[in-house]
């Protein structure tokens, strides 16, 4: 269990360096209003880790930085597009920060006699944060204008044709969300399990691909106000969408400073939920409650409990899922018959992290974690939810029953859908 903190701690780090391992200018640019500059996120890891670790959230004891310039790394107080006028640490005073923190870090966890999953617990939620910064660094890149400088990504499986486009799931019980002591690392909004009843739906066996989704554009979704929601309408209008974001148009978008041709059988990725919800609309679908898509991605009928992962037991691999941010791009359809989850379903973990219908609320039974302000603030809001998980996703961030939120307009991020049907 200890090996398990303290590896993970030292994946997410060396994953965070190579994020950022360019020179000063880079760093300091605030490459989209949308995000911190790079440097913002990196010293904003080690003051995360400072005060969870190092105090005990404790933010009123002294950490290793004034209080002065740690207030500048306050998510809350500091809205991103004013991160770059702050007189933040720069790129070397930052790696120092964080180097320092995290010996002090491993040092303490070494110490530390038999610790139990519950006291290693505020250790994989430091890394948890820091993966999930990862990803946000990533999303920074993708928006950064330039020549490439992240490398070509490792390659992938190939895809295949998906036989049936969508599995039945059968009404009936199923347990929603877990428990810590099942799921150790679940943080406080995925807890606790319960029992819900759902209506037999039908889902989508695999999320929807770019082809796909130039079918929409091309049979003119974007100008039809009937595939869209009132409010998704008028964001259509306001922000002049026509196409998912990095699409130029003539059948190319851009990834990473390149430009290439759309992927046919990709999963499309960075569409809102606004355009999502019209897809569906238009292809006679709906997307499904996170209700829904986890019964789909774990329950297994047979014999009436809970998979740890969609297909079993064990840890997810690169045969499994696209996971770990090092791919720099979701797989193709079909690419993982082994990752089926008991209906068939596939692609559920990695590759992109799929909208669904729900607005972010607390589980029955809620009880916040340690970081008391990671979920509960943003229950009820204008908020929705995304399940499964990106290929930018890495480490111990990802489960079934994790459950990240954003804004309905957000597409930035690595965003893609699969469809329902009420069967
Ligand atoms: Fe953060």
């Amino acid at each position: 269990m200890r090996d398990i903190a303290a590896n993970g701690l030292q994946t997410a780090r060396a994953r965070t360096l190579t994020l950022t391992e360019f020179d000063d200018h880079e760093l300091t640019t605030q490459h989209s209003p949308l995000m911190s500059p790079l440097v913002w996120d990196l010293a904003h890891i080690g003051q995360q880790e400072d005060l969870w670790l190092l105090r005990g959230g404790e933010s009123a004891a002294q950490g290793l930085l004034s209080c002065q310039v740690e207030r500048l790394y306050d998510a809350f107080e500091n809205p991103r597009a004013t991160r770059a006028t702050l007189p933040l640490l720069s790129p070397a005073e930052a790696r120092t920060y964080l180097a320092d923190v995290r010996n002090r870090i491993l040092d303490g966890l070494d110490r530390l006699p038999d610790p139990s999953g519950e006291d290693l617990f505020p250790y994989v939620m430091v890394e948890q944060h820091e993966q999930m910064h990862n990803e946000t660094m990533l999303a920074t890149h993708q928006l950064r204008d330039g020549t490439p400088i992240l490398g070509a990504g490792a390659p992938l499986p190939t895809g295949r044709t998906v036989p049936d486009g969508s599995v039945l799931v059968p009404a009936g019980e199923f347990v929603l969300g877990v428990d810590g002591t099942e799921e150790p690392w679940s943080l406080d909004n995925e807890r606790p399990a319960h029992v819900v009843d759902l209506a037999a739906f039908r889902i989508a066996r695999v999320p929807v691909t770019n082809a796909e989704y130039q079918r929409f554009v091309d049979a003119g979704g974007y100008d039809e106000p009937r595939w869209w929601s009132a409010r998704g309408w008028a964001h259509r209008q306001e922000a002049g969408l026509t196409a998912p974001q990095f699409w130029l148009g003539d059948g190319s978008r851009r990834r990473f400073g390149s430009v290439e041709a759309l992927v046919p059988d990709e999963p499309v990725q960075h569409v809102c939920f606004f355009e999502a919800e019209a897809y569906a609309a238009w292809a006679g679908a709906r997307l499904p409650s996170e209700q829904e898509w986890e019964k789909a991605c774990v329950w297994d009928p047979e014999l009436g409990r809970r998979r740890r992962w969609p297909w079993g037991a064990a840890d997810p691999t690169p045969a499994l899922a696209n996971l770990g941010g090092g791919s720099l791009r979701p797989a193709p359809v079909g690419a993982y018959p082994d990752g089926a989850s008991a209906y068939g379903v596939e692609q559920l973990i990695g590759d992109v992290w799929e909208w669904t219908s729900s607005g972010f609320e607390a589980w029955p039974g809620f009880t916040p974690m340690l970081y008391r302000q990671y979920s509960a603030p943003f229950f009820g809001g204008d908020f929705r939810v995304l399940r499964g998980g990106s290929w930018a996703v890495g480490g111990n961030t990802i489960r079934p029953s994790f459950r990240n939120w954003d804004l309905p307009i957000r597409r930035q991020i690595f965003t893609g859908f699969r469809l329902a049907w009420d069967a």
